[in-house]
Formats: structure tokens, sequence, C-alpha cells
């Protein structure tokens, strides 16, 4: 009988509570208000004979290369950072490679290591999830290690690692890919973006999922030395992201002021949220992306639950490395904002909140 690898039957498959998402979605760190209307004008242009036409990268590949200040060379349009993840691990990974992660963090860094056959060399973070730099560099010169991904700001944590780390670690290891993952670098401001192309061995992915408001449509970016790219290329398909996408990503690069109205109302409702948490007395910690990690507790699945039960979804972390009992929580435009601590009230409320601190 046919089996796939062995690599891949040993996989635990990535899933993501999909099922039942009706109700303000504050559990997958989406734009809980969608796209720029600029983009939806354009989709509402496109016609039946662009749909049977297969999609043309190139062109808005420079279009985005040239937004981010880069050449052409020097950037992929991907299906999604997970794409962007699936590609450079392809192609510098050999089973029995080391790939170095610093947890907790996004699942899929672990996943793609597991399907290649590397070994994932998981690196705790810090004290209230502070990057550990010195534990890293520890690993890093190992000819063995391959591979390190780093989001930064980092999932499900909000944390972040300051550039120069980030610089170091990649330079202290050019026999390594090392992909920092900014998925959500319009929340934080910080980039190492300049850097692509100068830094051989650094690769930065960018994804319109978040702050554009387009996870639908799937689309990342991948930056890097020219070289490096041209290598990814060859694996990529040519066809990897849709023309419906693509038709739709130019009207979303132009309208930059829906972007900066929606960073400043999650940075609103991410201060909020903070402060509400502060005078309640529950744990959090401060965030540089679009969603706050608390510590509700041992009621972590009744406070899901309650919330759900009043149309609010919120994403239950609880089992990732370090964060028993923590909700994430994604903060997005004001009025959604104001809506959920409605929620949160009454459900803290309902779980006896206050009475039951977390241990
Ligand atoms: C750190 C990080 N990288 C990448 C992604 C996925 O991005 P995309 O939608 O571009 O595949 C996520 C999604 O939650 C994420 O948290």
């Amino acid at each position: 009988m046919l089996e796939a690898r062995e690599a891949v039957r040993k996989l635990k498959q990535y899933q993501p509570p999909l099922g039942d998402r009706s109700g303000l979605r504050l559990d997958f760190n989406e734009n809980t208000g969608g796209c720029s209307p600029q983009v939806m004008e354009r989709l509402r242009k496109l016609q039946p004979e662009q749909m049977a036409c297969y999609p043309e990268r190139e062109p808005v590949e420079r279009e985005v290369a040239s937004f981010l200040g880069l050449r052409p060379e020097q950037v992929l349009l991907t299906n999604g950072v997970d794409e962007a993840i699936h590609l450079v691990y392809e192609a510098y990974l050999e089973p029995n490679d080391d790939v170095l992660i610093v947890v907790p963090t996004f699942a899929m860094y672990q996943i793609c290591a597991a399907s290649t056959g590397a070994r994932v060399i998981s690196i705790s973070t810090e004290e209230d999830f502070r990057f550990p730099t010195s534990k890293v560099l520890a690993y890093t010169t190992a000819p063995k290690t391959r591979l390190i991904a780093i989001a930064n700001p980092n999932n499900p944590t909000g944390a972040v690692a300051s550039a120069e780390d980030l610089l170091l670690i990649a330079r202290s290891a050019p026999q390594a890919a090392v992909l920092v993952d900014e998925a959500y670098f319009e929340f934080y401001g910080e980039s190492l973006l300049e850097y692509a192309g100068q830094v051989q061995n650094l690769f930065i992915a960018r994804t319109f999922s978040k702050a554009y408001g387009m996870a639908s449509l799937r689309v990342g970016v991948l930056a890097g030395a020219a070289e490096q790219i041209q290598s990814l290329r060859r694996s990529c398909s040519p066809y990897n992201v849709n023309g419906v996408a693509l038709a739709c990503l130019p009207a979303a690069l132009a309208d930059q002021e829906y972007v900066r109205r929606y960073v400043a109302e999650v940075q609103w409702s991410r201060n909020r949220l903070e402060e509400e948490f502060r005078i309640l007395g529950i744990p959090f910690w401060p965030s540089q992306a679009n969603f706050v990690l608390t510590r509700i507790g041992p009621s972590h699945g009744e406070f899901v639950r309650g919330m759900k039960a009043r149309g609010i979804l919120v994403r239950d972390r609880s089992s990732d490395f370090g964060c028993d009992g923590c909700i994430r929580i994604t903060a997005g435009w004001r009025v959604h904002t104001e809506r959920m601590l409605g929620a949160l009230h009454e459900t803290l409320k309902e779980i006896g909140w206050g009475e039951r601190k977390p241990a």
C-alpha cells in the first residue's frame, strides 16, 4: 500500500479551531473589519476572461519590490507567509539538519521542519517571554544548524527581539537560513528589511493577511539576497499566487491611508485592552502586534466558552509552551474592542474572576 514518507506520517496535523466560527472573530489575528474599500472595488471590476488566465506574478512583484525599496530580484510573492516558510525550509534543509525556533511561537515553523525530516531545537524564551538571544547564540555556529525561524513580533506573545540581536544571530550563522517573520510588522514599525541583500543568509517575510485584511486572498512576500531568492524561485510554482490576489494587490498598496487608519485603531485597542487587564488585575504581556496574550488561569476553557456564548471568539493558547491558562485576544477596530470588553466583563463575572485568580 502507498504510504507517505515517514516524516510526514509522524506529523501531527495543524488544526486551527475552524468549525463553527460565527461571531466576532478575535481568535485569528485577522483585520476585524476587512480589507480596503479600494480592494473591493478592484474585485468588483474583475472580468470573466481574467479568471481564465494563468496569473502573472512578476509585474506585481516589481510593484511590491518598489514599494519595499528593494530590487525585483530580491522579492518573491508567495501564497501567504505559510508558503514562504515552506519554500525556505525545502530549499535549505536536509533530513537530520537542525532548525532553531524560540518557543512559544507560530506553529508552522515546527510543522514544516518535521515534514522535511529535520530536527527541531526549541529554545525557551526568558521570563516574560523575552527573546533569549544568548541561548540562541549558543547554537548558531553548529554546522547542523541550517535554519533559524523567528517571528518578530512573536505570535502568540506579542514580544519582540531587537534588530541588533537578530542581526547578530544572522551574522553568527552564515551556514543557516535565518527567517525573520514580520507578519505583524505594521503594528510594530521596526523591520530588518533594509538588511535583505546585505546579510546573505537573511530572509524577511511579510504578509497582506493582517494589517491589510486580505487573509482570504493569501499573499505574502519573501525578501532576501537576490541569489537566495533565485534559488527559491526554482522550486516555487510560477502560479503560486492566484490572479485575483495579484489583481487586488496594487489597490491594497495604493491605499496606505487605510493601513495607517487600521494600525491606529489597533494601537488604540491594544492600549485599551492592556489598560483594562491592568484595572482588573489580569496578568498580560505588553504586545507589539494586533493581539494581547493574557493569563486567565485554570478557568481558561470556561472563559473561551463564555465569550463564545456572547458572540466573541478568542483563542485558547494554553497548550503552547509556557502559556498554561493563557488566552490570546485580537485587537482590531475600536468598535469591536468595545463590544468585546462588554462580553469580557460579563464572562469574568460568570467564571468568578477575582475569587479565583490564576495560581
Ligand atoms: C507569525 C506568523 N507568521 C505567519 C502567519 C500566517 O501568515 P499568512 O496568512 O501570510 O500565511 C501568521 C498567522 O497567524 C503568523 O502569526
